[in-house]
């Protein structure tokens, strides 16, 4: 009899409750989920795993056993997970708190994923934050379409730590072969997907091999067996230290007083924080935080779930999300998403459905479809035009317009806030998540400045100014590609005008970037807080008298026409430096592309991150063609009639 089978004994098993139940009381706990194929054992595994950490009720395995030996039908594993299922409807023996099993570093609760669908529903209420998965292959029949599914899944909502089970290993007789084999496919489909598997474990769950010790039946195998590897699983934090995001469940009223009711999904609030309740510009203060058979305390944070009172009496509804002040999320009536669709009609443009988010419901539709892939072989569906729809099963890069402002995050930076589902009808028909885009930000727009701030006139005007330089200010605002000549037209733009007598002063990309900016990456975001200051400072040098020539990618409209829009017109002189990316990428002065090209640099202009080009620029370059003293001439004949029409001359 070899170690393992040897597990299933009650004298073993009594020894091993002893000393999980008794010895050890951990206060740890994990949230795991499994997957598999139906087929593939996750049934047995699971009272397997329960047998094996000594997890399961008293004498529940000898009553089951017996009433086998009975009927004169083999024991199943997978009956015993049946009969504490169906105990555990009844609220019998286990608890409903769903604490499973344990081992001697923690407890585990196994977040039940019959289905997908469940699975998703639990999604937004956040009762399916599973924190790792195990995933179970069948060694008999390989990597089937729903294994990798499960992959793409599990790695759309966000599950990192992941190991694979490859079961039923008895019946490839322990062959190490059958399961490299299996490995290795699994792995390349995975890596493609974007997850990184923790490892890949051969294991007999009806024998208990490499479930709680290694199996003598497969000695080729060294790697750790499935408990060592749960109990290596990373336990993730409360996000407690990013912004506050805290949805409205419900708001009670006891006399006078109104408790707003919810959960803390992260961040931390405290008595006396300024809140604004998203979407919209409703604002309180916070003056109580009330708890539920909890004595009360001034600040609750990520986890949490509690009431608040207010200082002032505000309307604020069930959906809404408190947030502070100056680090809210989103709140508009579009965005970008990635999402899987299971139900059974599919997802159509044209039609409405409801958006569920955090405790938002509203209606909203598809805006555009970019990109449709069926989930288990990666491939990219090719539909016609005219009939733009998500099937079961399919995955899809898509923009969700919806009925009223929603209060949301990316995905990437806060998960409660950054992920939906769609209801079609009465079923829970897709989740998703929320892609990064160029999304405009309240608290970032120039417009929406601080109340309590004012703009201090000093006593010399920009007339003044423009009588004694000769000129008023603009901006000369250069967009392109990199590579397409800004730096070195603006250079030249700069000692020419120099040379006439003119004040001109360059804002270049990469000097800013260096110093002011140098906290920002290239992310949208960052991108755009990059143009913001930048435009800021420009608009500084205009109110200064001073011709500012601004050299910037600047690739998302709507930054540069931000900008714009914070000077006088005419100020403004967009200038699109316009080499075919060909060219630029041919030039390649500073290596750069090569090494986009090669992933060494992520989210590159032109190659891996977008430029969209101006469609009201003053002026067009075509820099591929004409010279840089061709350019700069170009530029400075507008300026002169620029100058003109502004009733000054240069
Ligand atoms: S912008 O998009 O935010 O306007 P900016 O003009 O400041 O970009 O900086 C662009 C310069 O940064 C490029 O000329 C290049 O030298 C360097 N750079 C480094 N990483 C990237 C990237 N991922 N995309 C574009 N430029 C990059």
């Amino acid at each position: 009899m070899n170690g393992t089978a040897r597990s299933g004994d009650p004298a073993h098993r009594d020894s091993v409750n002893k000393i999980f139940m008794q010895t050890y009381a951990p206060s740890e706990q994990l949230k795991i989920v499994i997957v598999g194929h139906v087929d593939h054992g996750k049934s047995t595994f699971v009272g397997r795993l329960f047998n094996d950490t000594g997890s399961l009720p008293e004498g529940k395995l000898e009553q089951l056993q017996k009433i086998a030996e009975r009927r004169g039908v083999p024991f199943e594993w997978a009956n015993l997970m049946d009969a504490l299922q169906s105990e555990r409807d009844q609220n019998i023996t286990i608890d409903t708190a769903q604490i499973w099993f344990q081992t001697k570093k923690r407890q585990y609760v196994i977040i039940d994923a019959p289905g997908h669908k469940e699975f998703l529903k639990n999604m937004v209420t956040g009762a399916a934050n599973a924190e790792a998965a195990l995933l179970l292959i069948d060694a008999n029949e390989g990597v089937q379409e729903q294994s990798r599914r499960h992959g793409y899944l599990l790695n759309l909502l966000g599950i990192r730590q992941i190991a694979v089970l490859v079961n039923k290993m008895d019946l490839q007789d322990y062959s190490q072969e059958r399961f490299d084999s299996i490995e290795a496919e699994y792995r390349k489909f995975l890596v493609s997907v974007g997850v990184v598997p923790k490892c890949f474990i051969p294991i007999a769950a009806k024998m208990g091999d490499n479930i709680a010790s290694h199996s003598a039946a497969m000695p080729w195998y060294k790697g750790p067996t499935v408990l060592d590897t749960l109990d290596d699983f990373k336990v993730a934090a409360l996000p407690t230290d990013q912004p506050l995001r805290f949805p409205i469940q419900d708001v009670y009223r006891f006399d006078e007083r109104r408790i707003l009711a919810g959960r803390i999904e992260s961040g931390t609030l405290r008595v006396g924080d300024r809140l604004t309740f998203f979407p919209g510009t409703k604002s309180s203060t916070v003056k109580t935080i009330e708890r539920w058979n909890a004595p009360s305390r001034d600040e609750a944070s990520a986890g949490e779930s509690i009431g608040i009172t207010l200082t002032e009496q505000i309307f604020v509804e069930r959906g809404a999300v408190a947030a502070l002040e100056n680090s809210g999320p989103f709140d508009l009536v579009r965005f970008k998403a990635r999402l899987f669709w299971l139900g059974r009609q599919p997802f159509r443009k044209g039609r409405s459905y409801k958006l569920k988010l955090a405790t938002q419901e509203v209606e909203c539709e598809i805006e555009s479809i970019h990109r449709v892939i069926d989930s288990s072989t990666l491939e990219t569906v090719s539909r016609k035009e005219n009939e733009m729809f998500i099937g079961r099963n399919e995955v899809a890069e898509l923009v969700i317009r919806t009925k009223r402002p929603v209060a949301f995050d990316v995905h990437a930076d806060i998960v409660s806030t950054g992920r939906f589902v769609i209801v079609d009808g009465l079923e829970v028909s897709g989740g998703g998540i929320i892609a990064e885009d160029n999304y405009p930000k309240r608290n970032t727009d120039p417009t929406t400045r601080s109340e309590n701030i004012f703009w201090s006139h000093g006593k010399v005007t920009a007339p003044h100014r423009a009588r004694r330089n000769g000129h008023p200010g603009y901006i000369v605002w250069l967009t392109g590609l990199s590579g397409s000549g800004k730096s070195s037209i603006a250079m030249e733009l700069e000692r020419e005008l120099f040379n006439m007598g003119k004040n001109a002063y360059v804002l270049d990309g990469d000097n800013i970037r260096h110093g002011l900016n140098s906290d920002l990456a290239f992310s949208p975001k960052d991108r755009r807080e990059n143009i913001r200051r930048v435009g800021e400072v420009a608009k500084l040098f205009v109110d200064a008298g001073v011709i500012c020539i601004t050299a910037f990618i600047s690739p998302y409209r709507e930054d540069r026409d931000m900008v714009r829009s914070m000077i006088r017109e005419g100020a403004f002189i967009e200038v699109f430096v316009n080499a075919p990316l060909e060219v630029c990428e041919q030039r390649d002065v500073k290596g750069l592309y090569a090494k986009a090209r090669a992933n060494q640099i992520k989210e590159f202009t032109g190659i891996s991150a977008p430029y969209e080009p101006p469609t009201n620029a003053e002026i067009d370059l075509k820099t591929g063609e004409q010279t840089v003293t061709e350019s700069v001439t170009r530029i400075l004949e507008f300026l002169h009639l620029r100058a003109e029409e502004d009733e000054i001359s240069i």
